[in-house]
This record gives structure tokens, C-alpha cells and sequence, in this order.
């Protein structure tokens, strides 16, 4: 019998690009609008898959992912804008905890509250967490052999750090210093700012699937949030993000 597959999915066109090589030979199903590339890396069942960007694509995604396809583990890569301070452009964030903040129903509910749910906070898989952070740092390591000393230079990328935590996800791209400082009074903890992760975690925690959000820092999530966007996921983000899944899936052969 095979194995349910490990489910990788990505917000942005490129970095499904990037990943898309390591999966070999490939079956492409057509569901919902999105193409759900089924093969395997280093001998591991996975199926690739564009979720599109915010919290509605990334929700109808992951249903499907578990549905459809069993998908035994979520990993959602991407990156996002840094929120704490210390969180930098360049460095590696994998959620241990995710949150909407764009969520409010009070005074019904309190604020952040998803509705009926009773929780705020949703808890990333602690083992997928360990093993992609291992992941991650050894790649953190080797960064100049990843994306190249100019490249790492060229966009001001120096000792680049991992980060474990919080992760907070809004249909918003926070592009404003007011936002972002609103952002950090509201949520202290948060480490960073993205569109996905968090809805990925309320649909992983319903059908009782394991998942983790890793993310590469692109921005500080202020107002020039959205220069130097899309070449730093084609010049950074999509080769972190393919050397750590490749890492991962090689080091963890008994996930
Ligand atoms: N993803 C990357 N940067 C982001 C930002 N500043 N806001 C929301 N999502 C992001």
C-alpha cells in the first residue's frame, strides 16, 4: 500500500517553480481551480500545490490536501514580513503557534477569538516543527552556497537567524510602519506577518491533520514592505525554501 502523502504548498508562483524539479516524475490532478502535482522526493509520497495568497485559497487548499488527496502532513512555505524586533530580512521563521489577527468578532467573541472554536491560537505539529527547524538552520548555514554571497549581499542579508514561535496571518499585506507598529501593541509575541498560515492551522486542527508554516522573513512589514518583493522570493525565498524541503524530506526518512 502506498503511503498518504506529505502535501508542500506555496502562496507564490515562484517558489512552486522552485520546488517543483525535486519531485520527479509527476501525475497532475486538476481540482478546484489548482493543480496538484503528485510524485515523490527522496523515495516520500508528496503532492505540490499553488494555494494562491490569502486566508480563503490557503483554507480551500488544505481541505482539499486532507480530503482529497489524505495528505498525512501540511507544510506551507512562503514567506512573510518580520514583525518583531531581531526578526530581519534574510532569517527563518517556523511557526510553533498561529493566529488571525484580522479576527474579531467582539463583544461577541473576544478579539482574535475564531468564533465557537474557544481558541485564539492554533498549535503547529511539534515534531514537524523540530524537524523542519533542523532543516532550516542547517540551510541557514550553508546560506552563501544557497542563494550566492552577492545575492545574500545584495539584499543586506547578514548572520540570518532562525526563529520559533508565533505567527500571525490577515487577508492584509501590512505595508505600513502605523500598521505594523498597531500590529506589534496588539500582539507582542508575534514574530511575523503573513496571509495563509493561520487558516491552514484552523482546517488542519478541525480535520485533526498535522501541518507546520515555514517562511522566510522578505520584509520588516513597513512601508517599503513591498520594494524588491518578487526578486527576493525569486532570489531568495524559492532557493531557502527548496533546500530546506529537500533537506528536511532527506533527514527525516521515517517521518
Ligand atoms: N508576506 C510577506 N510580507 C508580508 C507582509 N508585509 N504582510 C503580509 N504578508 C506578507
Amino acid at each position: 500500500m502506498t503511503l498518504a502523502p506529505i502535501a508542500i504548498v506555496s502562496a507564490m508562483h515562484e517558489e512552486l517553480r522552485a520546488l517543483l524539479p525535486a519531485l520527479g516524475p509527476a501525475r497532475v490532478a486538476r481540482l478546484g481551480g489548482r493543480e496538484f502535482h503528485c510524485g515523490s522526493v527522496h523515495g516520500q509520497a508528496v503532492v505540490l500545490v499553488l494555494s494562491g495568497i490569502g486566508k480563503v485559497a490557503a483554507a480551500t487548499t488544505a481541505a482539499l490536501l486532507i480530503h482529497e488527496f489524505k495528505a498525512r502532513a501540511l507544510v506551507f512555505t512562503g514567506v512573510a514580513g518580520g514583525l518583531r524586533r531581531g526578526v530581519k530580512v534574510g532569517d527563518v521563521v517556523v511557526a510553533q503557534q498561529l493566529l488571525q489577527h484580522d479576527m474579531d468578532a467582539s463583544p461577541l467573541f473576544p478579539r482574535f477569538e475564531v468564533p465557537l472554536s474557544g481558541r485564539s491560537h492554533f498549535e503547529a505539529d511539534a515534531r514537524l516543527v523540530d524537524a523542519l527547524a533542523g532543516a532550516a538552520q542547517r540551510c541557514l548555514d550553508r546560506a552563501d552556497a544557497i542563494i550566492g554571497s552577492d545575492r545574500r549581499l545584495a539584499f543586506g542579508i547578514d548572520s540570518a537567524q532562525l526563529h520559533q514561535g508565533l505567527i500571525v496571518s490577515g487577508d492584509q499585506f501590512v505595508s505600513s510602519a502605523a500598521q505594523s507598529t498597531a500590529l506589534r501593541t496588539l500582539l507582542p509575541d508575534a514574530l511575523a506577518v503573513e496571509m495563509e498560515g493561520a487558516a491552514v492551522a484552523q482546517v488542519c486542527a478541525d480535520f485533526g491533520a498535522r501541518f507546520a508554516v515555514i517562511r522566510t522573513i522578505s520584509d520588516r512589514a513597513d512601508d517599503s514592505a513591498h520594494v524588491d518583493f518578487k526578486r527576493f522570493i525569486e532570489d531568495v525565498a524559492s532557493a531557502y525554501t527548496h533546500a530546506i524541503i529537500e533537506d528536511w524530506l532527506l533527514h527525516t526518512p521515517s517521518f
